[in-house]
């Protein structure tokens, strides 16, 4: 349960991150046996390059307590979306926090919102679809590959999730997203290779009131396609976004003063080396701002577009969907 609400103790049951470093986390499963590559049950121990973790050991220990390994220590935290999508089993592609917090923001997500989402793939998003809007929202999430909507399915029963989401198995593009939903949606979220092929459907699901739809791509191409069928059945406001982060670090830095006598008399860049090594140079301490040298890299291109509130659309879109 440890995903739906703050925890103070480790229960049987639990999953929580192991934190050995900002690159180095695991999610653990609170239990005290596991199946090996054999199919035998064994003790639940964790390896990790600072040694092993008796798992089940941690019950009782309070979250954000630092634990002992056998060659070293790390931090168990409680799990949040933002630590899954750093330690989800991947089975497909997933979103990053970046690109999610622009997304949630984008479809105007709040506690109470209905969003549809497909496809599920790793869960990484839903995670994060569910805690904007639960308590009184859901999430529906829809894949056509059944192993992962198993999985998925099995993973928000252990976190503690299951109340605000239902997840489905099929293809959006054949079948839609369901009768059940018609008129229902506030969002619609697509990350699938043929976005543009579920447009129609999401007309059906989307309020009548209007909504939002968003769309996640990696290639241009998919981008130029799914907005030129969304400007043909009526939606508007259509924008792309590439969300690129760009880390700035404000520090404290020793700074030499730059002598102007050296300068005035022409002295070498090679002389104030010289005398620097010397010691003769006198340093400052300067608050500085210095951007990363790195920037990550195209993750992929987000579309959001709004539908109208339906007596603001053109006729000929509601006979569509009526039909
Ligand atoms: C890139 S993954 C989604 C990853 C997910 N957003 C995450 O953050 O974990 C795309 C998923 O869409 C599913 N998919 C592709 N086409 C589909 C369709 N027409 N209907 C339903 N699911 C589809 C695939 O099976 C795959 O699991």
């Amino acid at each position: 349960m440890s995903f739906n609400k703050a925890k103070e103790v480790i229960d049987e049951g639990d999953v929580v991150i192991l934190y050995l470093g900002p690159s180095n986390m695991h999610s653990l499963e609170i239990k005290p046996k596991i199946l090996n590559k054999k199919g035998q049950m064994v003790d639940n121990v964790f390896q990790t390059i600072y040694g092993a973790l008796k798992v089940f050991s941690l019950v009782g220990e309070k979250y954000g307590t630092k634990v002992q390994l056998s060659r070293g220590w790390g931090y168990v935290l409680q799990p949040t979306p933002e630590l899954w999508t750093l330690t989800v089993p991947h089975r497909t592609q997933i979103i990053y926090s970046p690109d999610i917090s622009l997304i949630i923001y984008l479809m105007d997500l709040s506690p109470g919102s209905v969003i549809v989402e497909t496809g599920t793939g790793s869960g990484s998003l839903s995670h994060a679809l569910i805690r904007a809007v639960r308590p009184h929202g859901h999430l529906y999430t829809f894949d056509f590959h059944e192993l992962r909507v198993n999985v998925a399915r099995a993973e928000f029963e252990k976190h503690g999730l299951s109340q605000f989401v239902t997840v489905g198995h099929k293809d959006v593009c054949v079948d839609g997203f369901g009768e059940q939903l018609t008129n229902k949606a506030d969002a619609i979220f697509l990350d699938l290779p043929h976005p543009w092929l579920a447009i129609d459907r999401a007309l059906c699901t989307l309020k009548k009131s209007g909504g939002k739809l968003c769309s996640f791509s990696p290639c241009i191409e998919q981008v130029q396609r799914t907005c030129t069928n969304l400007s043909s059945k009526g939606f508007i406001e259509l924008n792309t976004f590439e969300c690129l982060q760009r880390e700035v670090n404000v520090q404290y830095k020793n700074l030499p003063i730059l002598d102007l006598e050296c300068l005035k008399y022409e002295h070498t860049n090679k002389d104030m080396a010289q005398q620097s090594e010397n010691g003769k140079q006198d340093q400052t301490k300067l608050l500085t701002v210095t951007h990363a040298r790195s920037l990550p890299g195209h993750t992929g291109f987000i579309t959001v577009a709004t539908l109208p509130p339906l007596y603001a659309r053109k006729s000929e879109i509601h006979l569509e969907c009526n039909d």
